[in-house]
């Protein structure tokens, strides 16, 4: 049996679509209740939902033998796990955004505030820019609203929570998507299982 990790909530729908598609499917994922972990005997895969920051959690400590997690995630925690597949779905852009036309004076202290402190505090080192990152867990786009920071870094997929709040985006940070991943032990043991459920993946979503 393959542990599989999948996240919950809006990336999840889409990898429980996925594998639907590929006869991967265990139980009804779409309508899960309460209940977390499910068993498909016939494809060998035993699937469990996890908040998407917890997916390569499970991975790394090798609980899960593979997960799907966004890419978002994999550059804030840098897991030591392997990235087998860019599934091409959960597309969106890490950005800095904030109050249209702002424009960064290069003085004193930026104030950036963001779920992902990691990707900020390395994106700000590599521009050399000073900043005092203030880490929230969500609704990131109040914080320039209230004045509680400047700037924010973070996820921006259709623009529309942007919009709604008279923010843009300034830079884009780096593109997102979904990443299929594997724990390094079970990539070694169960090379073929592995190896066989990421062609059968790749071939889904038209990736090589
Ligand atoms: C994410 C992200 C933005 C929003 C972007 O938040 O943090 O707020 O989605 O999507 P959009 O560009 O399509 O508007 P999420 O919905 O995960 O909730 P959160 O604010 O609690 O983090």
């Amino acid at each position: 049996m393959l542990n599989i990790a999948l996240p919950k909530g809006r990336l999840g729908e889409k990898v429980h679509g996925l594998l639907s598609s590929v006869g991967y499917a265990a139980g009804d994922l779409s309508d899960m209740g309460r209940k977390l972990v499910f068993e498909n005997e016939e494809a060998g895969v035993r699937l469990f939902l996890v908040k998407p920051s917890d997916v390569a959690i499970y991975v790394e400590h090798g609980a899960a033998n593979i997960g799907i997690v966004g890419k978002d995630i994999l550059e804030e925690d840098r897991p030591d796990v392997y990235e087998l597949l860019d599934l091409g779905f959960g597309k969106c852009r890490m950005c800095v955004a904030g109050p249209k036309g702002f424009a960064d004076d290069g003085c004193g202290t930026l104030r950036v505030a963001t779920k992902f402190t990691n990707v900020a505090a390395r994106y700000y080192a590599s521009l050399g820019r000073e900043v005092d990152i203030i880490k929230l867990n969500g609704s990131i786009e109040l914080a320039p609203l209230l004045g509680l920071s400047d700037l924010i870094v973070d996820i921006v997929e259709t623009g529309s929570t942007l919009r709604e709040n008279n923010l843009a985006v300034l830079t884009e940070i780096m593109p997102i998507s979904a990443r299929l991943i594997a724990n390094k032990v079970s990539f070694q043991f169960q090379r073929e299982e592995i190896g066989r459920l990421r062609e059968i993946l790749a071939e889904a979503v038209g990736a090589k």
